[in-house]
């Protein structure tokens, strides 16, 4: 028995939309992918968003229309995978949505008596409730963060699903904006997973600066495979506090931004620009294995480390990796049959899933809080809210 759900994820990369319709197994504890659509944002979109996540100071009205618009533009990729895929909404169980985060701060600060962590996710899930007619589970981590926990990572327990193995250690690494790794252990203990740095997002930041306005990402990482990595900078690099900060710990990028990028520019001012593209990119792989050697202990070190992400597609990352980590066995999730560009939207359709039956999905040693929550917030529709008019209160409903 399982139910088709469908999952949305839009990451820090500010590429797009990722949807993914799925079986979920009536547990809970398995996940079944049978469509997805990558739809890409323009670049108008894709401009106002990142002025929103990297401008200290930002236009209110902007902010909160893009919440709205958002609701509208997942709404829209929503409806084409149903007509893609023959479905109509009653066919589906529920939507879950991440959102788009417009900041994730972590770290607790200080204010009128309170100390609080924050983070913000847009896309409003009331409108695509409205719009689709299928509930709508979103706003994933605030639950988490409410009882001190860093609300990251959520998709640990979808990587134990899919790819904890009785037979050897494992390791799940996601390349979007940011890199995550979940560990997981042979002998069935509870993963560990944290953000291990920059994915994409300096990378994409350096391309955009260096070689032109109208490349968004270096296409299979052919730019930094031109160039020299400059060992000094790159350990310099390294240095940087949220390297040696002991998990767990999540990050975004607003940490890894455009100041970071001018920080590493500035120790490389005379050196080739391919140089520094490929020592800006090899942040990336060396700071995932680093965090690997650093934090995983011996017995539980991986053998095998099965990437997901658009980071898959960058030659350079999936290279230096191997390069670092030579006693690991380096793969795509798609060996594994999952496909890498829609592995997160189905963990949030398993999530959604497990909201609706009460069920926790964060891990607690993974984000840190004091035990698992289920997680986001439910916008019903109005078929929903007349199950429970005509059958709430009823003692006897039979
Ligand atoms: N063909 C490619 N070559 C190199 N990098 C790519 C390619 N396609 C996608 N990417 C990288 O993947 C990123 C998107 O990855 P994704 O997993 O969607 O991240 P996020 O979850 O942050 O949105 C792009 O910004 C780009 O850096
Ligand atoms: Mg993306």
């Amino acid at each position: 028995m399982a139910y088709k759900c469908i999952g949305i994820m839009s990451g820090t990369s500010l590429d797009g939309v990722d949807v993914a319709l799925v079986d979920v197994s009536v547990d809970g504890d398995r996940i079944h992918f049978l469509h997805g659509i990558s739809s890409p944002f323009s670049d108008s979109l894709r401009g106002s968003l990142m002025d929103l996540t990297r401008n200290e100071t930002v236009n209110k009205e902007e902010l909160v229309r893009m919440d709205a618009l958002m609701g509208h533009l997942l709404s829209d990729v929503v409806e084409q995978l149903l007509a893609e895929s023959g479905m109509a909404a009653k066919d589906i169980l529920l939507i879950a949505s991440h959102g788009q985060t417009i900041g994730h701060y972590p770290e607790k600060r200080e204010q009128f008596g309170h100390s609080t962590a924050f983070t913000l996710q847009i896309g409003d899930g009331d409108i695509l409730a409205t719009r689709i007619g299928i509930p709508v589970v979103s706003d994933f981590r605030r639950r988490d963060m409410a009882i001190g926990g860093e609300g990251a990572p959520l998709i640990p327990l979808l990587d134990t699903f899919l790819f904890q193995s009785r037979e050897k250690n494992r390791c799940s690494l996601n390349i979007g904006g940011i890199a995550n790794i979940t560990v997981l252990p042979a002998d069935g203990s509870t993963a560990t997973a944290f953000d291990t740095g920059p994915g994409n997002c300096l990378s994409d930041l350096v391309i955009e600066r260096l070689i032109g306005q109208s490349l968004r990402f270096d296409p299979g990482g052919e730019n930094a495979r031109r160039g020299k990595v400059h060992d000094e900078i790159l350990t310099r690099a390294m240095e940087d506090a949220y390297f040696q900060q002991l998990p767990p710990k999540s990050t975004g990028r607003e940490y890894f931004d455009e100041k970071f990028l001018d920080f590493l520019l500035g120790m490389g001012r005379d050196i080739p620009f391919v140089d520094m593209v490929a020592t800006v990119s090899c942040l990336t792989p060396k700071s995932i294995a680093d965090a690997l050697h650093r934090f995983v202990p011996v017995n539980h070190f991986p053998t095998e480390l099965i990437v997901s992400g658009g980071g898959v597609q960058n030659l350079f990352f999936m290279e230096k990796l191997r390069a670092f980590l030579p006693e690991m066995n380096v793969v795509s999730s798609g060996e594994y049959g999952i496909d890498p560009d829609f592995k997160e939207a189905m963990g949030f359709a398993l999530m959604g899933y497990r909201t609706m039956k009460g069920l926790p999905s964060s891990i607690p040693a993974v984000t840190g809080a004091g035990s698992g929550q289920i997680l986001g917030k439910v916008s019903l529709t109005k078929e929903a809210f007349r199950f429970f008019q005509e059958n709430g209160g009823n003692e006897n409903p039979d």
